[in-house]
Order: C-alpha cells, then structure tokens, then sequence
C-alpha cells in the first residue's frame, strides 16, 4: 500500500528517495514519483508502473537537490496512471506533496474548491490537499498545512516541501504512520521504519494530530494547535530487516521454507529452559479474570483468529467470539467489565483492526495484540503486545507469519489455561512437548514438494477450487483458498465440509478440484461422510490427510500425507501444503507470487 520517503541533507537526494521507494516497494503499489528543491526551485517526476520506469525518466539527468519527497502509490481514488501518481501540485506547482490514507469527504471539498477556481489535474482524493494548503497559504507552510487539515475527514500521513520556504519538509499524520529519521546533519522521513534504520536509529513516531517541521539541522514537532511540543526521540535497538531472496526463486517461496525455524524461534522466545512458557509482557494484564475474548483481525490474521477461538476455548475454557476487523469497529461494542479484546496483526498497521482497537479502548476493553512488525501503530496503541517473531515477511501472501500466528496463540492458549487452572503445568509441558516436533513435521512435508508441485502442473487450468475442512480445520479451508485466489487469481472458495449440502454442493461437477482437509481429528469420521458425498457426484478430491490412513486414499484423485501430531496443532501442518499448491499453481499461471496485483502488505486505508 501506498508509501511515503522524504529526505533533507547533503547527500543525493534523488538516489535516496529511489533507494527508499525501492524498500518500500514490497508493500504493494501501481505507480510512484518524487519532487526535489534544488537551488530553491521545484521539480517532481512521476510515472505508472514500478519504479524503474521512474528511474528511466530521472536517470541522467544529474538531479542536484538538497531536499525532497517521493511516493509509491497503490490506487484507490482514480486508475494508475502518470497523473493519479504522487506527487500532487497546487495550481503554480510550487508546492508538493504525497499522501497516504483516504479523504472520505474529499468530493464535497473539490466541489468546493472547484467552485472557487480550482483547477484539478487527478481524480485522487489528495489533490484537494494541496489546494487546500494553497487556499490557506499566508505566509506560513505549517499553518496553511494544519489550516488544511481541519477540513480532512479520513486518514492521512502526509509530507509536503514547496518553493515559498524550500528548506523544510513539512509532515502531518492522522491515522496513518509517519516516522521522522534523526542523522548528523541530515533528516529522514517515512512511512515505514525500514526505510529508515539503514540512515539511522534515532526516530520520532508522528503521533495522530502532530505536524513536524524537518530542516537540515533540526526537528519541530508541534499539536493541532500549532504549539511546540517536546518529541520523544526514541533508539530502535534493531536493525533493519533484511530484504533477499537467498537463493529462492521468491520471497514467498524463502519464507514457506522459513517456517521450521520461525516454530523454533518462537518455542525459544517463549519457553524457558524448564518447559514453561513464560509472556513477560502480560505478565501484569490480570488474566485470569477475563471471561471472554474478543479476536479482530482481517484476511489470514482473521484465519488465525478463527483457530485461536478453539484454542483459548479448548485450553483456558474461555468463551471467545472472532470478528473480521472492519465490522467488529462498527458493531456495538458491550462490555461486561471482565472482556478482552485480542487484535492480529502482521504489519500492525493495518487500518480496520486499528481502529478496531481504538473503539474498543474508548469503551474499556483492555487490548492485547499479536503483532510481527515492532514499533508498528497497533504495537505502540495495544495494552500488552505478544511479538510473532516471524522476521520479515516480504510476500504479499501471508505464510510464515500466519504459522507464527497459530504458534503463539498455541503457547498463549496453554499459558492461559495454566493461569486459569484449567491445565496443570504437566499438562501444559505435554502440549509443548507436541509443539517441539513440529518443525521436524513441517521439514518433511517441505520434503515432498515436489509432489506438490506435479498436483499443481494437474490442476493449474482449473478455474475455480473449493477447499473443505471441518472444526480447527475449518478455517484451514479458508486460508488455503485465501492463498491461491490472491496469487493466482483463481476463485476458489473455502467451506466447512458440514455446510456442502446446504448449498455448494451444487458447484461440484467432474470438473471442479475439491481440496478435503482431512486430518485424523475429532471430526474426521464426519469428514470422510463429506468426501464420500462429493466423489458420489464425481468430485475431484486433492485429500490431505494423516500418515498412515489408508481407507481414504480410496476416495482421493490425489493425496498429500501430514505427519501425525495432535488435533489443535494440525493447522500448522495443514497450511504447509496448500501453501506450496497455491505456490506452484501461480508459478503456472505465470502469476507476480510476491506482488499480486491489486493487493498491498499493509493496508493502511480502511
Ligand atoms: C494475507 O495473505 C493477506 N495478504 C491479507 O489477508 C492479510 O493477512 C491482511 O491484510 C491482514 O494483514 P495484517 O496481518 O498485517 O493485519
């Protein structure tokens, strides 16, 4: 999703910005652009497609500029196009700026602005920002800024630089994370920490409603009222994350193969030497009290919040509801006092669960977040937060970190379970003991990828899958068909195998693919009724089942084997498989896997 970079310093501004475009780039976007002062004067360049169709048009120009902005842009409000890019100019092109999130009131505004002469050039909804400041423009950038803002409804980290006082870059965030980068004699700005701590780790988090001013040599960060406040400078004590490919064809592929040792790494954060399983960081939050959990979260994070439902209700014996992120933040919010809500996060930027966060905090919810990306808005708004340790995670599609995702709610559920009383810690040990072989398990269904791989060169034609799976597997269905239709644009739909006969069972022909999740599981017999019921109407089955079961390779077209482990860990087995399919099937299809089109890593608009 859209990205913001802005530099100030003696260094090449243009080759900075590009730099940082590029390590932004991995959150999806359609088009990009960025604007330079250069001897006082203001000059921008823009372009649809990636960013080395920016670099042709800049290459050799020799762009000498002591500051400047760029954008990556992932569309919303008009197509991807040169002109829809960012940068965005007032009407004498002498002030520039980018801008992530959404006005939602902004056709109200151009109306306005219309009325009183303007000229738009774009069909965003961040042109009528720039008109506005121009409107407001006195003497002063920062109050023409903040007197812009006041109209605003939505979101926006915005950065600006114009003519009319060309040693500044201006930033303004509301809902949308913008980082200001500390150096010797020189400034950073972006919307993303990693484009950042490569400069430096010295960073002022934009809070909602503050405005910063960036010269050279000094940061000002002011409230909506425009007085001075002291920023929190604050030392990130990690390095930035590293980006390649090693050796893989793509991120996806490196990060599939990465999940052994993110099941580790986690068992290591969160499990002492004794067996125990240790959360410092909620160490304070009164657990025990809660009477039930409310899980936000969106797409694969939802997944993960659907198993976790099983696992607090199965370990802790706590009621839990799951909710996606965008309805649960509109939905009444009631609170008996004794409630928590869980938010589930990779990014911890995204803009629903978010917000879901913060309506559950102006009612009283106390707020726990699972979350990848440190320092991220959901990390530094939640009460407690429980890191997914999974690295970073560079694919659009969400591998590694949905298997952290499951792995922490599997230690947070026991943990919780022992707190509550429900399990004695011996118990708790046994279920560890379960999670330790784990990556051992995933290892060899990586070993049988190959297989996979030939299914897919199978059924890569077909354009519709339906996925099926029942209980924790359930939302197994729905992640697997997640995963292929956002890499290869195949529909595909997932069911809970019970639900077939109350209406997709119309879908199934001799040609359709039905992918059957059948693990040895609690509702495996009930499982096998459903297979039985779709190869009855001449189905093709793709069954992933457990070691050892024999019976059902007689109602499988195809079948891949998991290692045998217990039922509430099945779903990090299961996901192995249907990932790689997804994988080889948009390979196939000669799909973009990293970078689907139309779909951002971070969704920062709602
Ligand atoms: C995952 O494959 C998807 N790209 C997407 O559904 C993602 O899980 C969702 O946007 C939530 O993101 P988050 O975990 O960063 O909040």
């Amino acid at each position: 999703m859209c990205g913001i970079v802005g530099y100030i310093g003696d260094r090449d501004v243009s080759s900075v910005l590009i730099v940082g475009l590029e390590r932004l780039s991995y959150r999806g976007y359609d088009s990009s652009g960025i604007s330079v002062i250069s001897e006082g004067e203001l000059s921008f360049w823009k372009k649809s497609g990636k960013i080395h169709e920016l670099s042709k048009i800049i290459d050799g120009l020799n762009i000498k500029g002591s500051l400047g902005i760029g954008h990556t842009r992932w569309a919303t409000h008009g197509i991807p196009n040169d002109i829809n890019s960012h940068p965005h100019l007032d009407k004498s092109k002498k002030i520039s700026i980018v801008h992530n999130g959404i006005i939602e009131n902004f056709l109200d505004i151009k109306e306005g602005l219309i009325k009183e002469g303007y000229v738009f050039r774009s069909q965003t909804d961040t042109e009528v920002i720039v008109h506005l400041v121009d409107k407001h423009y006195k003497s002063n950038l920062v109050q023409a800024l903040a007197a812009a803002c006041k109209h605003l409804k939505g979101s926006y980290g915005i950065a600006m630089i114009s003519e009319l006082d060309p040693d500044k870059i201006i930033v303004a965030r509301s809902g949308s994370p913008l980082i200001i980068g500390k150096g010797q004699s020189e400034n950073f700005v972006s919307s993303d920490i990693n484009t950042i701590l490569p400069h430096t780790k010295d960073v002022i988090y934009l809070e909602d409603n503050q405005f910063g001013v960036i010269t050279k040599d000094d940061i000002t960060i002011y409230n909506n009222e425009l007085t001075k406040i002291d920023a929190v400078l604050q030392h990130i004590n990690w390095d930035p994350v590293q980006s390649e490919k090693g050796g893989h064809d793509h991120f996806m592929h490196k990060e599939i193969h990465e999940q052994p040792a993110v099941v580790r790494r986690i068992i290591s954060k969160y499990v002492d030497s004794n067996g125990s399983i240790t959360f410092k960081s909620v160490k304070d939050v009164p657990l025990e009290d809660v009477s039930r959990f409310i899980i936000q979260s969106c797409g694969t994070s939802w997944h993960a919040g659907l198993i976790g439902r099983y696992l607090l209700e199965n370990y802790a014996k706590t009621p839990s509801e799951v909710d996606y992120s965008s309805e649960f933040r509109y939905r009444r919010m009631i609170s008996k006092g004794k409630d928590m809500v869980l938010a589930i996060s990779q990014s911890g930027e995204t803009a629903d669960t978010l917000a879901g966060i913060r309506e559950a905090k102006s009612n009283f919810f106390p707020i726990i977040s699972f979350v990848n990306v440190k320092n991220s808005s959901i990390d530094r708004e939640s009460d407690a937060v429980i890191y997914s340790h999974s690295g970073q995670e560079v694919g659009v599609a969400s591998t590694k970190n949905y298997i952290s995702q499951l792995t922490t709610l599997y230690l947070f559920s026991l943990y919780l379970g022992v707190i509550k009383k429900e399990l004695t810690p011996e118990q708790a040990k046994s279920y560890i003991d379960e999670l330790n072989k784990i990556p051992d398990y995933i290892e060899s269904i990586l070993a049988q990828e190959e297989t996979i791989k030939t299914l897919a060169d199978k059924y890569y034609l077909s354009n519709q899958f339906l996925f099926i799976g029942r209980g924790i597997n359930f939302p197994s269905a729905l992640e697997g068909a997640l995963k292929l239709k956002e890499i290869s644009y195949v529909h595909a739909t997932g069911y809970a195998a019970g639900e077939l006969k109350h209406g997709p069972i119309a879908l199934i022909d001799s040609k359709l693919p039905i992918v059957c999740i059948a693990p040895n599981t609690s509702t495996y017999d009930k499982m096998l009724s459903n297979i039985q019921e779709v190869k009855s109407r001449k189905g093709k089955t793709i069954i992933v089942a457990t070691e050892g079961n024999k019976e059902i390779a007689d109602y499988a077209d195809d079948i891949i084997y998991i290692p045998k482990t217990i039922e509430d860990l099945s779903p990090l087995l299961v996901s192995i498989p249907l990932q790689l399919l997804s994988y080889y099937i948009a390979i196939k299809r000669d799909c973009d896997v990293d970078q689907p089109r139309n779909l951002a890593k971070s969704v920062t608009v709602e």
